[in-house]
């Protein structure tokens, strides 16, 4: 059973790169570890037991070291690879078993592709490009290319159709490849390192673009990062794989706030945990303090606390914090709150 609002479900997935994939998970399933079956098979697992959630409508970040196994997952949910133990739901119906025929029908309806290199063939136009999976998929060029300019459009491309790729900039190429998998309007969007190519400010201008198009039309956005600020800034939550496992999946406070290991907070490394924290993240219980109510103005834990340091700084003691129903949280001091300034 899957429930309603989940778009994808993977449950226990397994990927062994090598020919004695049989031995390997005999190995795993005595207990052994990534690192012992390497040993002692010289087979690589790419993805390790992996388990989760992704919901309709959201932006899922995977994020990871190189090599984490962050690329294969994503290539797990089209089936550009093969599990090699586990299974993966799609609206609840399981991919993993689906025929070549009805595997072709998913690809070219519920899932998007678009990769870190732009990918496009030279010779042909941008509108031709964009529309070159819909030709593919035997549609004909009429709503081919108005399916295309639509999706150009989107994009912020409009006008360019004529253009060929090599007339266009890295961010603009990025944007056709972008279309071109918007043109198919899948359900889901799967982007792997999309925007890693582009220089900061494309990149910052492409993610707007991103969080824009999904806030218009409710697409499920599976994105791969290797950059906290990126992932912070467009994912709802973030699932963070470590050596082939999902180590940890929350949302950019979750993680910030209780990381499941070193390997997690050190992503949060030099991040302005200001930008996301809120007031209630941070409050701390004194014994030595007791909250009055009435005689102190309390600060709201749902406050941003970019939006507090003026009343903590200018406050005598430190500021109480209560929640929505108006009961103590604790407190923040001024220090409590300048530990939590650029990074911590
Ligand atoms: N086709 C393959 N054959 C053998 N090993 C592979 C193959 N593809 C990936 N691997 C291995 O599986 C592991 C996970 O690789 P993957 O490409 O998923 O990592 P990644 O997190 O996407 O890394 P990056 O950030 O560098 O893109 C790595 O150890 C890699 O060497
Ligand atoms: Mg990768």
């Amino acid at each position: 059973m899957t429930r309603s609002d989940e778009i994808i479900s993977v449950r226990n997935i397994y990927k062994v790169f090598g020919s004695q994939a049989d031995t390997a998970m005999a190995l795993v399933r005595a207990g052994a570890s990534k690192a012992e079956v390497f040993e002692q098979t010289g087979q690589v697992i790419g993805v390790f037991d992996a388990s989760f959630s992704v919901m309709r409508g959201e932006i899922f970040v995977i994020m990871g070291l190189s090599g984490s196994g962050k690329s294969t997952m994503v290539r797990l949910f089209n089936r550009l690879i093969e599990p090699t133990a586990g299974a993966i739901f799609l609206n609840g119906r399981e991919i993993t078993g689906l025929n070549d025929k009805d595997l072709l029908q998913v690809r070219r309806k519920d899932m998007g592709m678009v990769f870190q290199s732009f990918a496009l063939m030279p010779h042909m136009t941008v509108l031709e490009n964009v529309g070159f999976g819909l030709q593919i998929s035997g549609v004909a060029e009429k709503e081919r290319n108005s399916r295309s300019i639509t999706a150009l459009r989107q994009v912020g491309l409009a006008g360019q159709e004529y253009c060929y790729p090599h007339q266009l900039s890295g961010g603009m190429q990025q944007r056709v490849g972008l279309a071109r998998a918007l043109a198919n309007d899948p359900a889901i969007l799967l982007m792997d390192e999309a925007f890693s190519a582009l220089d900061p400010l494309i990149r910052h201008e492409m993610q707007g673009e991103l969080i824009k198009l999904q806030q218009q039309q409710d697409r499920t956005i599976i994105f791969i990062s290797h950059d906290i600020e990126e992932a912070v800034r467009i994912g709802h939550r973030i699932a963070i794989m470590e050596g082939g496992r999902v180590v940890q999946i929350g949302t950019p406070r979750e993680l910030l706030c209780n990381p499941a290991n070193d390997y997690v907070r050190t992503f949060f490394n030099g991040f302005d945990s200001s930008r996301i924290l809120k007031a209630g993240d941070i409050a701390q219980r004194d014994a030595q303090i007791v909250y009055m109510p009435g005689r102190e103005t309390p600060i709201t834990a749902d406050t941003p606390i970019k939006d507090i340091f003026g009343t903590v700084a200018r406050a005598s003691a430190p500021v109480p914090v209560v929640d929505a129903a108006g009961a103590y949280q604790g407190c923040i001091s001024q220090g409590r709150l300048l530990s939590y300034l650029g990074g911590h």
